[in-house]
C-alpha cells in the first residue's frame, strides 16, 4: 500500500473548476476523464453548482456525499489555497493541481501556503502548474493533454508541460503504448523519485522515460533511480546540457541545473540510461517495452544487402554490441537458406533474392539457437520482393517461436517498407526506419543489462 495510490486508482473524483465552457481546462479535464472510460465517481464542483457533460456537479467539494479519493483543481490560483482547505476537511488525501501562478512566477508564498495545507492534513499533491496525470491501468485521463492515448507499457515523467503534451501526440502518431503519463510541474510536494518508486511497483510499467531539468534532491533521485533500474530501464532526458541551455532551465522551471557532469555520473552510477533527445528516448523505450532484455551478448545480424549488413556491423561496434563470430555448424545451416553467392558469415546476406522463406527459416534457426542472444534483422526493398510479406513472415515466426530473446527491425525504402514496419511495431516487433536507430536501442538495452547483471552477480558474491 503506497501514498500514491489514491493518486493513480482512485475510486472517485472530484474536478474543482469543472466549467461547462469547452474553452476552458476545467471541461476539457471532465471530457478527457469520460472518453478515456474512467470507471470510478466524477464529480464536477463549480460555483453554480450547474450539471456538467450530464453530470451533477456540486458548489463545493464538502458537499459532495460520500468518500472522494482525489481532486483535480482548476480554479484561478487566488483560490487554490481555500479550495485545498476544504479537500482537507472533506478527507480528501491526494491532490491534482493544474493552476498556474506560484513558484514559477515568483509567487513562493503562495506555494508555501498551499504546501502547508498539504501537509496539515497529511495530503500528497502533484504540482502545482500541472497538465495533469494519465494512468492506463485506472484508465483515468486526469489531464487536459489529447484525449486518446494508446495503453501500453511505457511510464512518461515530465518537467514540461507543453513538451509532455506535444510527446501524447508523439505516442499517438507512432502507435507506441503508454502506462503513465505525469506532468510534475513545480514539483512542491510529489517529485519525480515518489514516481519513480511507485512506477517501480507497477507491473504494466516496463521502462520509465523521465524529462528533467533538475532534480530538487539529487540525492534522494539516485536512490530511487537505483532501485528503479534494477527492476525496470529507467531512460533520462536531462536538458541543459550546454551553459546556455542550463541558464534556460533555470528560468523556465527555476531549476538549478548543476553541473551537467555531476548529472551524467550520476545517472551512470544508478544505471539510468541518459537519452539525447526524444527521438533516441523513444526509439531505446520502444523496444524495451516490446521486446525482452537480450539473452547473451552475442548478436547476430540478418540481411539481405551487403551494404546495409556492413554499416550496421560499424553501428554495433562501435556502440558495444558483439556481432558474434558464427560458429562453422551455425555457417554451415545459414548456408543452406541462400544462393551461393550469399554470405553465411555474421552479418548473414540472404542477398536480394531473399524472400519470406529464407527470412523465416532463418529467424527460425537464431531463435532456437541459445548461443544467439539478440538479433537485428533488415531489409532493403527491391522490385523482386514484397516488404509487406517479408513482415508478416518475421511477424508469423517470432509469435510461433515464443521468442525469449530481443528482435529488431530495421525496412530501408519507400512507402511499403513504412506499411511493413507499422505492421511489424503492432505486432511488438519494434521496428526503425534506419538500422543506426535499432542498433542505438539494442546498445542500450545491453547497456542496462550488463548493469543490472553486475549487480546482480555482486550481490551474489556478498
Ligand atoms: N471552486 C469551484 N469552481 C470555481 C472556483 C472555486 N473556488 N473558482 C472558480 N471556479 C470555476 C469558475 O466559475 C469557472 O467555471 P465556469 O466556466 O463554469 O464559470 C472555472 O472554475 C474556471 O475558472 P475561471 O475563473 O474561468 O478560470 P480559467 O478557466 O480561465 O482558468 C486555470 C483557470 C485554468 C486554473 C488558470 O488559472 C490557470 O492556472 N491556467 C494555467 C494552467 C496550466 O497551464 N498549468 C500548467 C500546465 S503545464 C503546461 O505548460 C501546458
Amino acid at each position: 500500500m503506497s501514498d500514491l495510490d489514491k493518486l493513480f486508482c482512485p475510486k472517485s473524483v472530484a474536478i474543482v473548476g469543472a466549467s461547462k465552457n469547452p474553452k476552458k481546462i476545467g471541461y476539457e479535464l471532465v471530457s478527457n476523464i469520460l472518453a478515456g472510460g474512467y470507471e470510478g465517481k466524477l464529480f464536477p464542483v463549480n460555483p453554480e453548482g450547474a450539471d456538467v457533460m450530464g453530470l451533477k456537479s456540486f458548489t463545493s467539494v464538502k458537499l459532495i456525499p460520500g468518500d472522494v479519493d482525489l481532486a483535480v483543481i482548476a480554479v484561478p490560483a487566488v483560490y487554490v489555497a481555500d479550495v485545498i482547505e476544504d479537500c482537507g476537511q472533506k478527507g480528501i488525501k491526494s491532490l491534482i493541481v493544474i493552476s498556474s501562478g506560484f513558484k514559477e512566477v515568483g509567487n513562493t508564498e503562495l506555494e508555501d501556503k498551499i504546501l502547508s495545507i498539504v501537509r496539515k492534513y497529511g495530503m500528497r499533491m502533484l504540482g502545482p502548474n500541472v497538465f495533469g496525470l494519465y494512468y492506463a491501468p485506472s484508465r483515468m485521463n486526469a489531464t487536459f493533454g489529447l484525449s486518446r492515448v494508446f495503453p501500453g507499457n511505457i511510464a512518461f515523467i515530465t518537467q514540461s508541460g507543453a513538451l509532455g503534451i506535444a510527446m501524447m501526440g508523439w505516442t499517438n502518431l507512432y502507435h507506441i503504448g503508454v502506462s503513465a503519463v505525469i506532468s510534475m510541474g513545480n514539483k512542491a510536494d510529489i517529485e519525480e523519485s515518489d514516481m519513480l518508486d511507485y512506477l517501480t511497483g507497477d507491473e504494466m510499467t516496463k521502462a520509465v522515460l523521465i524529462y528533467i531539468e533538475g532534480a530538487k534532491d539529487g540525492r534522494r533521485l539516485m536512490a530511487s533511480l537505483k532501485g528503479s533500474t534494477l527492476k525496470k530501464p529507467v531512460i533520462i532526458l536531462k536538458s541543459g546540457r550546454t551553459e546556455k541551455g542550463a541558464s534556460a532551465a533555470a528560468s523556465h522551471t527555476g531549476s538549478l541545473a548543476g553541473s551537467d557532469k555531476v548529472y551524467d555520473a550520476a545517472f551512470k552510477q544508478s544505471g539510468a540510461l541518459r537519452a539525447y533527445d526524444f527521438a533516441q528516448a523513444f526509439d531505446w523505450a520502444k523496444l524495451m517495452t516490446l521486446q525482452p532484455p537480450p539473452q547473451n551478448e552475442n548478436c547476430l545480424i540478418i540481411t539481405n544487402g551487403g551494404g546495409v549488413g556492413v554499416m550496421t556491423t560499424d553501428a554495433c561496434e562501435e556502440s558495444g554490441v558483439t556481432i558474434w563470430p558464427l560458429p562453422d555448424d551455425l555457417q554451415s545451416e545459414f548456408k543452406k537458406l541462400m544462393p551461393v553467392f550469399g554470405n553465411f558469415k555474421n552479418p548473414v546476406d540472404l542477398t536480394g533474392q531473399a524472400y519470406e522463406e529464407s527470412y523465416s527459416k532463418s529467424l527460425e534457426l537464431a531463435f532456437k539457437d541459445p548461443r544467439i542472444g539478440s538479433i537485428i534483422v533488415l531489409y532493403c526493398q527491391t522490385a523482386i520482393t514484397d516488404p509487406v510479406a517479408i513482415a508478416k513472415s518475421i511477424i508469423d515466426t517470432c509469435e510461433s517461436q515464443h521468442c525469449d530473446k530481443p528482435l529488431v527491425a530495421s525496412f530501408i525504402g519507400g512507402q511499403q517498407c513504412d506499411e511493413a514496419m507499422r505492421k511489424l511495431d503492432e505486432r511488438a516487433i519494434p521496428a526503425y526506419p534506419i538500422p543506426e536507430r535499432a542498433v542505438s536501442a539494442l546498445a542500450s538495452y545491453y547497456r542496462w543489462k550488463r548493469y543490472t547483471d553486475r549487480l546482480e552477480e555482486k550481490s551474489a558474491q556478498s
